[in-house]
């Protein structure tokens, strides 16, 4: 279908997708690697665990089970699969590959990213938004008590198998959540692909065939160039955090149990829409095209109870504030953005007041 490459100071390697390129997958592992270890969870594993083994071609390899989710996303989770590692044989020559969401993509990079100071990685990621999002650009990382993805690094992986074939199990509300970053490299970096999500819904909803590999192949091939173009997110790079200001504050305020990452992602978009409205950035219809579009793929967790006040006193905790200044990526219009500090805090507060209604 597509092959999208990525080219940075460390490492060049392609993102594929493809349909049934998980099949694809012993002809990434280098001939000279040793153990293999397949980091997912128990869920992936029913389903796409027999494909994977297949795959394999009766290659060896350890699958460590991750329990799944935000709560699990942490050092101790990444510490006790790197013991696993060394008890079964891993060493310096080993490999990881991440074969989940985009849980298990960041704390499978990262166990790859530290294990005997730096292993090999593949990614395989398994839901819409990893698949547009966590899988490609090597952002590795577990969350901290007081935050998430407060530990990490960047560790690129070798290639990335995008695989559209393994969203036909995925959950109707992961699949909706996923949408949003499809939304978002729409109005961060290409009206076309936003103009897709605002008028074809019905096609999108419904999977259709070509629909989801038109979005997941423009959003990848988006990932790709700006990664490319800034790994470190000294620059460019920080556009791929619209609406993600906001989402991550939601998180925290919600403790990581109320809304998936999509869902508070879209919620952040809408603010900071309000936002670059109400700083006089982004037109009228422009930003009410951008919080209907977000609103196409609800339904979100309830808002009510959701006090501004308290969302916003999370800002300034969030690992992008800088000396305690926070940055918003912000449109000017439909597929441009700029990256904007030292708004006043009831301008903020007015956007997340309106993002929450
Ligand atoms: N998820 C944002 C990034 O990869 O930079």
């Amino acid at each position: 279908m597509a092959s999208f490459a990525v080219k940075t100071a460390t490492q060049s390697y392609q993102a594929h997708v493809e349909r049934g390129c998980l099949a694809r997958v012993p002809e990434f592992i280098p001939a000279r690697a040793g153990r293999v270890f397949v980091v997912s969870t128990d869920d992936v594993w029913a389903l796409y665990g027999a494909a994977f083994t297949a795959a394999m071609k009766g290659r060896a390899f350890h699958r460590i089970a991750f329990p799944g989710g935000e709560i699990n996303k942490r050092m101790a989770a990444v510490e006790a699969m790197a013991e696993e590692m060394v008890a079964q044989g891993g060493d310096r020559s080993s490999i990881v590959i991440a074969f989940g969401g985009g849980i298990v993509n960041d704390l499978g990079g990262f166990l790859a990213a530290i294990f005997m100071r730096g292993v090999p990685v593949i990614q395989i990621p398994t839901t819409l938004l990893s698949q547009v999002d966590a899988g490609v650009g090597g952002k590795t990382g577990a969350n901290l008590a007081s935050g998430k993805n407060l530990v990490g690094a960047f560790h690129q992986p070798l290639v990335v198998l995008t695989d559209p074939d393994l969203l036909a199990t995925l959950p109707e509300r992961e699949y909706r959540a996923g949408i949003q970053e499809v939304v978002k490299c729409g109005v961060i970096r290409s009206a076309g692909l936003f103009e897709l999500m605002r008028l074809r819904p019905a096609d999108v909803l419904a999977k259709d065939s070509s629909t989801i590999e038109q979005m997941i192949a423009e959003s990848v091939g988006i990932k790709c160039e700006v990664v490319s173009a800034d790994e470190k997110e000294s620059g460019l790079r920080k556009i791929l955090n619209f609406g993600h200001t906001v989402g991550h504050a939601l998180e925290a305020e919600t403790g990581y149990t109320h809304f998936l990452h999509g869902e508070a992602v879209g919620i952040g978009m809408k603010a900071a829409a309000h936002l670059s409205h109400l700083t006089g950035r982004l037109s009228p219809a422009d930003c009410q095209a951008i919080v209907e579009t977000v609103d196409l793929y609800g339904p979100f967790p309830a808002l009510d109870s959701l006090d501004p006040v308290r969302v916003a006193s999370h800002l300034k905790k969030d690992k992008k504030a800088l000396q305690g200044s926070v940055h918003f990526v912000l449109a000017t219009a439909i597929g441009t953005t700029e990256v904007v500090s030292g708004i006043d805090d009831a301008t903020v507060l007015e956007a997340i007041r309106l993002s929450l209604q």
